[in-house]
């Protein structure tokens, strides 16, 4: 039988024997491709090769790790990098996929085999990029190659410790029709490495660009292929960025790591409260969040800015906060807290261009809103801090890690802090903050 063409979603990787404008797997219109069907081995019957082992008897030797000597990746990792795992980063162009993995290779390189191979820039245009990182990055040996079979060669007869590869979407391999960078493609060339990494023990590192809407064909249909999903986020414009792991079969997936784009490349933010709670002004509007990062727990400043508006609907701009949380927020706020904010223009945002997904950023995510609806700044001398979720009849929920947040905001001397526990409800949260005694108070 000829081989069949398919055509695969580039936006879910789904299969299709025909062509649709509209996408039967996720209904996202103009992403079907063509594509030249994968190959399948002639025989389908195989031997069997080994017979099946209880798990108590399985031979699992603890896991060595290699440390990058950059703490928060090593952190998100679970530890270091584990040999002969396949990592895949993804984030958007500019983010600085390219500085972290090249900075990582540079201190690997002192004591590891390494090796950089770049699809997307020259290796003029890498080693300026290396000379802002120091000494320790010039000394990793790169490749600049494209081609499918001949990276495979290389990294065989290399076979380096680890292994960049920068960027998946930018290889090719020769024997398949679609352009690089198509679904057929990026899962064929991470296919074909993960292999090489598996038989010849090479952690493998792939680059991947993914766009704000997380459309481009590629990271999404590989995640669960790799062993590892790091994601790299933040504003290109803002300095700080952070790495967290959506999937990670070494480690947790909780854990976030924080940077700082410098002009020496990316500097890690050890003490990102710190830094957050400096920032923070005691105008109305803002609001300190103790928010948990992983293990790790992290204040910082949730702004608000309620204003008068024409518009129907009014605008809705969340930046670091997710926009269904801020609509739901908004209505538990007018119908059970007594601010309908309908006739109003609604901005939030959290300092720093950092990204906060939990439940718990609610409390101080209103507190925000209400304070800078009626013009009111929050706290005592010091902002206000708060965290907590807010339930759909208006009630505040209880979230994980209460006493860390607790103790984080009084290192940074921001007591009391409004939790919940403190009021039942929104809106008694928002009458004790607002109220002027508990302003003067403290
Ligand atoms: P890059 O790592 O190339 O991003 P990506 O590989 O994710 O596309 O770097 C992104 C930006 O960071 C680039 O605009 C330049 C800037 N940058 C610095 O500000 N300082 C530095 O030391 C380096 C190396 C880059
Ligand atoms: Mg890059």
């Amino acid at each position: 039988m000829p081989p069949r063409t398919v055509f695969s979603c580039s936006a879910c990787g789904h299969e299709s024997p025909k062509w649709h404008g509209r996408c039967p797997g996720c209904g996202d219109w103009n992403t079907l491709v063509e594509e030249k069907p994968q190959k399948r081995s002639a025989s389908s019957r195989t031997a069997r090769r080994g017979a099946p082992v209880r798990l108590a008897d399985v031979q699992a030797p603890a896991i060595a790790r290699f440390s990058t000597g950059i703490g928060e990746l090593d952190r998100v990792l679970g530890g270091g990098v584990v040999p002969g795992s396949v990592v895949l980063i993804g984030g958007s162009p500019g983010i600085g996929k390219s500085t972290l993995t090249a900075s990582a290779l540079g201190n690997l390189a002192a004591e590891r085999k390494v090796l950089y191979i770049t699809g997307e820039e020259s290796p003029a245009q890498v080693k300026l990029r290396a000379e802002r990182l120091g000494p320790a990055a010039l000394e990793v040996p790169i490749v600049a190659e494209t081609d499918l079979d001949s990276v495979v060669a290389t990294i065989e007869a290399e076979q380096p410790d680890v292994c960049v590869i920068d960027s998946v979407q930018t290889l090719y391999a020769p024997d398949l029709t679609g352009a690089p960078g198509s679904v057929g493609q990026v899962r064929e060339v991470a296919a074909r490495l993960m292999r090489v990494a598996k038989e010849r023990g090479v952690a493998t590192v792939l680059v991947g660009h993914v766009t704000k809407e997380g459309a481009l064909a590629g990271p999404r249909v590989l995640e669960h292929l790799v062993d590892c999903v790091l994601q790299f986020e933040g504003e290109r414009e803002r300095t700080y960025r952070t790495l967290r792991a959506l999937k990670n079969r070494f480690g947790s997936t909780n854990e976030v790591g924080v940077f700082e784009m410098r002009n020496d490349g990316l500097a890690e933010v050890a003490d990102a409260s710190a830094r957050f709670v400096a920032e923070a002004t005691r105008a109305p509007g803002s609001v300190v969040l103790a928010a948990m990062e992983g293990t790790r727990p992290l204040l910082v400043e949730v702004q608000a800015l309620v204003a008068p508006t024409e518009l129907v609907p009014p605008r809705r701009v969340a930046n670091g906060v997710d926009r269904n949380r801020l609509a739901l927020i908004l209505a538990v706020l007018s119908r059970h807290g007594g601010l309908a904010l309908g006739a109003s223009d609604v901005f939030v945002s959290l300092a720093g261009g950092v990204r906060v997904d939990e439940p718990g950023a609610d409390l101080a995510i209103a507190l925000a809103l209400a304070s800078a609806a009626k013009g009111m700044p929050l706290g005592a001398e010091r902002p206000l801090a708060a965290f907590g979720e807010i339930g759909l009849t208006g009630e505040l929920r209880a979230v994980a890690h209460h006493e860390r947040r607790v103790t984080e905001a009084e290192k940074f001397g921001l007591a009391p802090v409004l939790a919940p526990g403190d009021a039942g409800t929104l809106r008694q949260a928002l009458a004790r903050a607002l109220s002027p005694s508990a302003q003067m108070a403290a």
